[in-house]
């Protein structure tokens, strides 16, 4: 016998608990658990400009046969564009794109390329970080480091502990950096602290990893850039992993793609031709019809247009969902200062509770959380969000 060797694993952190949540028949149950954007009825809707594109996409697609192994040109040139913004005209020449199933699919691309280099076997993640980065990296076979990044008890950054353990780094190790809407604290360094992380990053030659997966619902679609931009201004060599899951709302889709900004233009098909023979041996290639549905869009202004105005609503109701739920907590719990949950950023705050007092919301309240008290705001409304206070106001400090 051979499989019986194998031993069965607890669920995922994040996605056990949504098979969790859906298998609960209660009907006061309150998901505030995987980062998936919700409306004001509580549903995900596929975007209006992705639905569009799709019925178009369905009369011109006249085949399913294999693509391009690098991908849809369209979507690999409107990703570079919507990433590098007005740095894209002096940096497209650096920059190889690929195509990836997800920001996941360029995570792994981006840490077997890494590999390949033999400068290095080690990645920096920050503490805390997404709970799927540690299976990721750690699976492609890098070995895992942790740089200080938040206080859960004033709920803010750990500015000078993280640039101090930034400072100590090897040269040439990989470094995730999240570019905005850090997952799963919401807290992001502001323009200065960014200016000290990429002094340090650029001094020590530390080889950055953006993961950059909510573009778009944090400050605005430049906005929450601005720190990959910087980085592509001033460093030889940056990775950027592009997720189009949230911001696309293709979750399903695995939609996503990976920059390599080389050196030079030289180095922009030697990066490619990596990337590609690292895909090819994992997945082959990444699939195709998320990537044309956002083809699609970018290449019709109209689709453009309205896909940007679906994406500023959806930052509109979390940024007001922040505020609202800031405020019902104080409403019940006066002793509070809730000021950092208006002011952080995209669709997660951890609210600094226990484990223990997670479970218990869970079991006797049927509200769903992370274990680390992460919370998905998308998942509030203004139904939910007087119980959900209620429940959690007097358990935080
Ligand atoms: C999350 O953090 O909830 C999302 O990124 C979904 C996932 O795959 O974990």
């Amino acid at each position: 016998m051979t499989l019986d060797k194998l031993k069965e694993i607890p669920a995922d952190a994040i996605l056990g608990l949504m098979t969790a949540f859906r298998a609960d028949p209660s009907s006061q149950k309150i998901d505030l658990t995987v980062g998936v954007y919700r409306d004001d009825q509580g549903n995900t809707p596929v975007m209006r400009a992705v639905a569009a594109a799709e019925d178009r996409l369905r009369q011109v697609e006249g085949t399913k046969s294999y693509m391009s192994p690098l991908g849809v040109d369209g979507f690999r040139t409107g990703i570079r564009k919507m990433v590098l913004g007005p740095l894209d005209q002096s940096l497209s020449s650096r920059t190889a794109v690929i195509q990836a199933p997800g920001g996941c699919g360029a995570l792994r691309v981006a840490a077997e390329m890494y590999l390949r280099t033999r400068t290095g076997e080690t990645v920096y993640l920050s503490d805390p970080t997404w709970g799927n980065h540690r299976g990721l990296m750690g699976a492609a076979g890098l070995a895992l480091e942790f740089y200080p990044y938040y206080h859960p008890g004033s709920h803010e950054l750990e500015r000078g502990r993280m640039l101090e353990a930034l400072n100590k780094i090897p040269p040439q190790t990989l470094i995730v950096l999240q570019a905005s809407s850090h997952n799963p604290t919401g807290e992001d360094p502001d323009a200065e602290t960014w200016q000290s992380i990429l002094d340090i990053v650029e001094e020590r030659k530390l080889m950055p990893l953006f993961d950059l997966a909510y573009q778009g619902l944090g400050d605005g679609l430049d906005e929450d850039v601005a720190a990959v931009r910087a980085a592509a201004e001033r460093l030889p060599e940056v990775f950027v992993a592009v997720s189009c899951s949230k911001n696309f709302g293709l979750y399903r889709e695995r939609t996503g793609a990976l920059l390599a900004i080389g050196a030079d233009a030289s180095q922009r098909h030697v990066l490619e031709s990596q990337a590609a023979n690292v895909a090819r041996g994992i997945y082959s290639m990444a699939p195709a019809h998320g990537p044309l549905i956002v083809d699609g869009i970018f290449s019709d202004e109209n689709l453009t247009a309205m896909w940007r105005d679906e994406l500023e609503e959806m930052r509109g109701r979390i940024n007001g969902l922040r505020s609202r739920f800031a405020a019902a907590l104080v409403s019940v719990n006066s002793d509070l200062d809730t000021r950092w949950l208006a002011e952080q950023r995209g669709m997660f705050s951890l609210l600094g509770l226990s484990e223990q007092q997670v479970d218990t919301l869970r079991e006797e309240q049927h509200i769903y959380m992370v274990r680390d008290s992460r919370i998905n705001i998308a998942g509030l409304d203004d139904d939910n969000i007087p119980v959900v206070a209620e429940a959690v106001a007097p358990l935080m400090n």
